[in-house]
């Protein structure tokens, strides 16, 4: 990686500022996966034993620059000094006197999360002034929120202006692992694309297609390419407006795109859907597509034995009822199962993954959703583009 990163500063009694992504689910006013505090632990815990003070910053849901209670960092604080094994500090806001005088106040050691920068309408305008008020806060930013680089935020993009600025351990994984499989991957390199729609991952197939082996298809969004071959998908979810772009990467593809051959379908979208498999040219009148068939699963597990390299994006079914999570889990076994270096990017096939229980034996979980799918597509991410170079 060409960016500098924590281990190139001194940050010994500095005030650190640390954009973290604690954008995490909460459910009854705790925090129900900590996955993503977690992963940013490794930088926290060098910072605070090396002596800092280390101020973190978050957003939180999208509370539109107004305050919203039950978006308040309380419970991401709670959690992260459990995580952490020592208090966590919190400020009522991420900006103004009082917070100034909080970080004033604070110890090499210690550890302060500010309120939710989204609170300020200001944060996602990228407004300079705003960003010159949180990096003065601090005295060196560090930035380990891979899941937000993606955003030119005041927080993730604005204050790099006015600190010197490097990467965090969590991003400077994230950018090693999906950029290996990008700039220099090992070969047979084959991707899997699933999820609901094609059009959001267009640039993505349009950047991969450059690079893999093999590209699978699976999710809601082979139906597109299924129309677009002529058949008929009955009620199954399709996108008529991408029906040409659909066309035009198949012409492309030069045969490295692999579709479905076979498809469970479903009489309603429910769990409880009476179901089907069937070729994906005999899809019955008045029934859907909710998983991939048998005998896709054993085409792909054909085309990824031997691979060395393998990016996943997006489940191949609705994998959230167990009916039609056969095809996401038994790709989630075949990936476990490879010698390979194996990256799970995206968040539907990162839960996925987890609840197949096999996260463990993959070689890289991406904590990012929408910014692992922009690095994909050979976007600059502007969080990233900030940091100072090596
Ligand atoms: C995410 O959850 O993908 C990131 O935290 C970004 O959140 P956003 O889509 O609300 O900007």
């Amino acid at each position: 990686m060409n960016k500098k990163t924590v281990r190139d500063v001194d940050v010994r009694d500095k005030r650190v500022l640390v954009r973290v992504d604690f954008n995490v689910p909460l459910a009854e006013g705790q925090v129900a996966d900590d996955t993503r505090i977690r992963a940013a632990l490794p930088t926290i815990r060098y910072l605070v034993d090396n002596g800092a003070r280390v101020i973190l910053m978050s957003h939180l849901g999208r509370p539109k620059g107004q305050v919203k209670e039950e978006l308040r960092m309380a419970p991401v604080a709670a959690r992260l000094s459990e995580l952490l094994g020592q208090p966590v500090l919190t400020a009522d806001d991420c900006v103004g006197p009082q917070v100034q005088a909080l970080v004033q106040k604070m110890q090499p050691g210690q550890v302060l999360l500010l309120e939710n920068t989204r609170f300020h309408p200001e944060e996602t305008k990228n407004d300079p002034e705003f960003a010159r008020q949180l990096a003065s806060l601090g005295e060196i930013f560090v930035n380990d929120a891979f899941g937000a680089v993606h955003r030119a935020h005041a927080s993730t993009e604005g204050v790099a202006h006015y600190l010197p600025a490097v990467a965090g351990f969590l991003l400077e994984k994230e950018i090693e692992f999906l950029g290996k499989a990008l700039e220099a991957p090992e070969h047979p390199f084959v991707a899997i694309l699933g999820g609901a729609k094609i059009s959001d991952k267009i640039g993505v197939i349009e950047n991969l297609l450059g690079k893999v082996d093999v590209l699978l298809i699976g999710g809601g969004m082979a139906n597109t390419f299924f129309k677009a071959q002529g058949y008929d998908v009955g009620e199954s979810l399709v996108e008529d407006e991408s029906l040409d772009t659909a066309r035009e990467m198949l012409a492309r593809s030069q045969g490295k795109l692999v579709l479905p051959v076979d498809a469970v379908v479903a009489d309603a979208f429910a769990a409880d859907a009476q179901s089907q498999v069937v070729g994906v040219d005999a899809v019955p009148a008045g029934w859907r597509i909710l998983d991939i068939g048998p005998q896709t699963v054993s085409l792909f597990k054909e085309k990824l034995a031997g691979a060395k390299t393998v990016v996943w994006n997006g489940p191949m079914g609705v994998f959230e009822f167990p009916k039609f999570a056969t095809g996401t889990v038994e790709i989630a076994k075949a990936l476990a199962e490879l010698d390979a270096m194996t990256i799970i990017g995206g968040g539907d096939s990162v839960a996925a993954v987890y609840q197949a229980g096999l996260a463990d034996k993959m070689t890289h979980i991406s904590t990012g959703g929408g910014a692992s799918l922009e690095f994909l597509e050979g976007k600059t991410l502007p969080g990233i583009a900030a940091l100072a170079d090596k």
